[in-house]
């Protein structure tokens, strides 16, 4: 019944993420290689990803404005006219950096500003070695459309998105483009069904809270799932970008889908879960709406994304009820209390905050999560909730702690969503390396679930 423990950070919010601390003692220490390209990927791949959207168009083989060729290290040590692009482990003296200042002549991009967050994302990445990962920096696949889209990349199968059934008994994981229905255990699994039809990555799941349905969503496409059977009972087409979010209203009559195109508005839209037409369909953000989140009480819809705002929405009519200007970066996560009078958010500016919803005040700011708040859930009407983030880390907060009580085991790479059954006894984060972790009650990690068989 809980439709707020499906969390959807994406994409997106990976390239918004702050530096990894774990990679940081890459170039120090050099373990093994395989622990070493372990400590380094999330950071290569964010800095992958910010050179992917800010700099390859320019700086690649076809292309080498000043000289530059940026998609491969070599090519950028060998750099352009004016000498190495970047100095190894050295930030301060590395072009690649020192273009990237607001005051810097010139100036890079030409005609953007990367922001500080940014430029300490790749200031580390160069500290800690800087990896180059060339498969990440394939333009062609995040500007492709749907059809377009080829296979992803072979092993590159993060978790985006899952969603319990209503009776906990299964657990449906976006793994890359796959999502697999996992039926749950003591301390096994099994592997239910692959549900195949979305060309990328998949990026929002939810299940219907009468069990029947099951809703996937991926790049401008869902698609309703039949449980019983796991036969497709239809799908909608054409949406403007990834499906960055989903919920079904209470009465499981209504799926409501967030989704943007690149730099376009957040649309929140209603539709029928019979028949799949569409009752409504509203501007909700500006930019991807990172997170949905159904009042308790099924008559309203709490919204947040790249804009920084927390809005309420009627979902009778789609009208705004309020608002809360609630992080200082983009918000990526959002948990009701269970009765419905205190929201938590979780921002990529690291900070996890409480709302009470009646009066719009903030009841306690937490911090001492060292990156993206990816996940929240608050399973009981107790004053305990727990995050996931990017460190890997899980989390207990209290609702007027100032900063977490108790950290979990830490998973092998950094999370993207999270969820929890319905007593609280066991809690589910996608990692960005295909697998998903189990938690228990006490914080041990009981069970990891493969995509793969
Ligand atoms: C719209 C095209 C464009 C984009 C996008 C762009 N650059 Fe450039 N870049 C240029 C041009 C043009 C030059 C040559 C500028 C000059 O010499 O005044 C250049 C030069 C450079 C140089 C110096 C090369 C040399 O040795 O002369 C570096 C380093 C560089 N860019 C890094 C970056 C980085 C890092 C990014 C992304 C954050 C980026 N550029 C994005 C167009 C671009």
């Amino acid at each position: 019944m809980n439709l707020t423990r499906t969390q959807t950070p994406s994409r997106l919010a990976k390239r918004l993420a702050k530096p990894a601390v774990v990679a940081l003692g890459f170039c120090l220490a050099w373990p093994t290689a395989t622990a070493a390209e372990a400590a380094a990927s999330p950071l290569a791949k964010r800095a992958m990803h910010l050179l992917r959207d800010h700099c390859v168009s320019c700086h690649n083989p076809d292309k080498t404005k000043g000289d530059l060729d940026l998609t491969q290290r070599q090519t950028a040590l060998a750099g352009g006219g004016e000498g190495p692009a970047f100095a190894e482990g050295n930030p301060g003296g590395s072009l690649l950096i020192q273009f990237l200042k607001p005051d810097s002549d010139p100036h890079m991009p030409p005609k953007k500003q990367l922001s500080d967050d940014h430029i300490a994302t790749l200031s580390q990445w160069i500290t800690a070695g800087a990896v180059w990962l060339p498969e990440e920096l394939d333009v062609k696949k995040q500007a492709a459309t749907a059809e377009e889209l080829g296979d992803l990349p072979g092993g590159y199968r993060p978790v985006f998105a899952l969603a319990l059934s209503p009776d906990d008994q299964r657990l449906a994981a976006g793994h890359g483009n796959e999502v697999i229905i996992h039926g749950l255990g003591e301390k096994k699994s099994s592997r239910l069904a692959k549900l195949a039809g979305h060309r990328d990555v998949v990026q929002s799941i939810a299940w219907s809270p009468d069990g029947k349905h099951l809703a996937t969503g991926g790049y401008r496409k869902v698609i309703l799932w039949n449980t019983a059977d796991w036969t497709r009972a239809g799908a909608l087409n054409g949406l403007p970008g990834r499906v960055s979010a989903l919920a079904f209203s209470v009465d499981s009559q209504s799926l409501i889908t967030a989704s943007n195109a690149p730099g376009g508005a957040g649309e929140v839209a209603l539709w029928n879960t019979s028949d799949l037409v569409k009752r409504l369909v509203w501007p909700a953000h500006e930019g991807t709406v990172f997170a949905i989140a159904l009042a308790p009480d099924g008559q309203s819809l709490a919204t947040a994304g790249e804009d920084q705002l927390i809005r309420f929405w009627n979902l009778t009519d789609g009208s705004q009820l309020k608002q809360i200007e609630a992080h200082s970066a983009p918000i990526l996560s959002l948990a009701f209390k269970p009765d419905g009078k205190s929201i938590a958010s979780g921002g990529a500016d690291k900070e996890l905050k409480i709302w009470d919803t009646g009066t719009r005040e903030q009841k306690t700011l937490i911090t001492g999560h060292p990156g993206n708040v990816a996940g929240i859930a608050w399973p009981a009407k107790d004053a305990t909730l727990i995050t996931a983030c990017d460190d890997g880390v899980v989390r207990v907060c209290t609702e007027t702690g100032k900063r977490p009580t108790k950290s979990w085991s830490t998973a092998a790479d950094l999370l993207h969503c999270f969820s929890v059954n319905s007593d609280g006894s066991a809690y589910f984060g996608g990692g960005d390396n295909g697998r998903v972790y189990v938690w228990d009650k006490k914080g041990a990690i009981t069970l990891t679930l493969d995509g793969q068989k």
